[in-house]
């Protein structure tokens, strides 16, 4: 990883880690929903999307005291997200960001509840940004919502259950992976960008970078999937193949995958020529997104 990019995590992380947490702290009819909660958000994830929120600003040379909150929101719904995806009823996996799953621990009841919880969580902390325009924040609102529900996330995996055991086009594939993955990180660099006032054409830009780092993460997923161990990605290593899910390896091969995955990272670095930046630190994130082992 660029040195650039590893101060700025190192920096941020811990940022990110406590307003997560004291957003979290607010949630607490029941002991063990909260505890639940905190659990998945603590248990280790590497924080891509509040980082990615984070990234775009530092990029645009805007500083927001909302930024945080929209960066948490990302990662709450993401949260949520992956303790339904590994429910025994979805890709039934009982390891994730290095712990047992949410629903090994909590049973499976807890786990939905937690999972619907976060999402709530992540709409409600959007309600209380402080620096930015009603009219703003209700555009913030709504690209979560598009992005997070039936015509985002939600879409995408619906698509991807009912791709299970079919040999999918690779336009099938291409469009469950912008669904299921690209939306979600498509609204953090968005979010960013409105955040930072910044104007329709440049934002354009900022939408075509976020298309390709989101189908480049999801390939990568994909590859890592059958390439890596479930020590060194902290989750169940080769449970595509299991649940028979089409996927860029089974679609392309291995080599024809990996290609693909070139094409969308230099598409996403030409994407941000537009900041006029030696090394932006989106441009930094496209290349850990294609570069990283878990
Ligand atoms: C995993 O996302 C789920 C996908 C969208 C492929 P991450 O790889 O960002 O997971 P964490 O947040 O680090 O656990
Ligand atoms: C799911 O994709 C992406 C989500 C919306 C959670 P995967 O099912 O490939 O994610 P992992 O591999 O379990 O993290
Ligand atoms: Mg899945
Ligand atoms: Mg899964
Ligand atoms: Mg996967």
């Amino acid at each position: 990883m660029h040195k650039e990019l590893q101060r700025f995590i190192a920096e941020k992380l811990p940022v990110i880690d406590e307003k997560l947490n004291s957003l979290l702290g607010a949630a607490n009819v029941s002991e063990t929903l909260k505890s639940s909660m905190a659990y998945s958000i603590n248990a280790g994830g590497k924080r891509i999307r509040p980082l990615l929120v984070l990234a775009t600003l530092e990029d645009l040379g805007v500083d927001s005291q909302d930024a945080l909150t929209v960066a948490c929101a990302a990662e709450f719904l993401h949260t949520y997200s992956l303790i339904h995806d590994d429910l025994p009823s979805m890709d039934d996996d009982n390891f994730r960001r290095g712990k047992p799953t949410n629903h090994i621990i909590y049973g499976e009841a807890v786990a939905v509840l937690a999972g619907d919880a976060l999402q709530t969580l992540a709409f409600g902390s959007l309600t209380h940004l402080s620096d930015t325009s009603a009219q703003d924040t209700l555009r913030i609102i709504r690209l979560l919502a598009d992005a997070s529900g039936s015509t985002g996330m939600v879409g995408g995996q619906m698509l991807d259950i009912e791709g299970e055991t079919k040999t999918l086009s690779l336009f099938e594939l291409e469009n469950i992976h912008v669904n299921k993955t690209g939306a979600l990180l498509s609204f953090c660099i968005v979010a960013g960008a409105i955040l930072a006032g910044l104007n329709e054409e440049k934002t354009a830009k900022l939408r075509d970078f976020a298309y390709h780092i989101g189908l480049a993460f999801q390939i990568q997923d994909d590859i890592l999937d059958i390439t890596s161990t479930t020590e060194e990605l902290g989750k169940t290593a080769g449970s595509d193949a299991l649940s028979e899910k089409s996927t860029y390896p089974s679609l392309l091969g291995l080599e024809g995958a990996m290609s693909r995955l070139e094409k969308h990272h230099q598409c996403a670095r030409d994407s941000l020529a537009f900041l006029e930046m030696e090394h932006p630190l989106l441009g930094l994130f496209a290349d850990y997104i294609v570069e990283r082992k878990s």
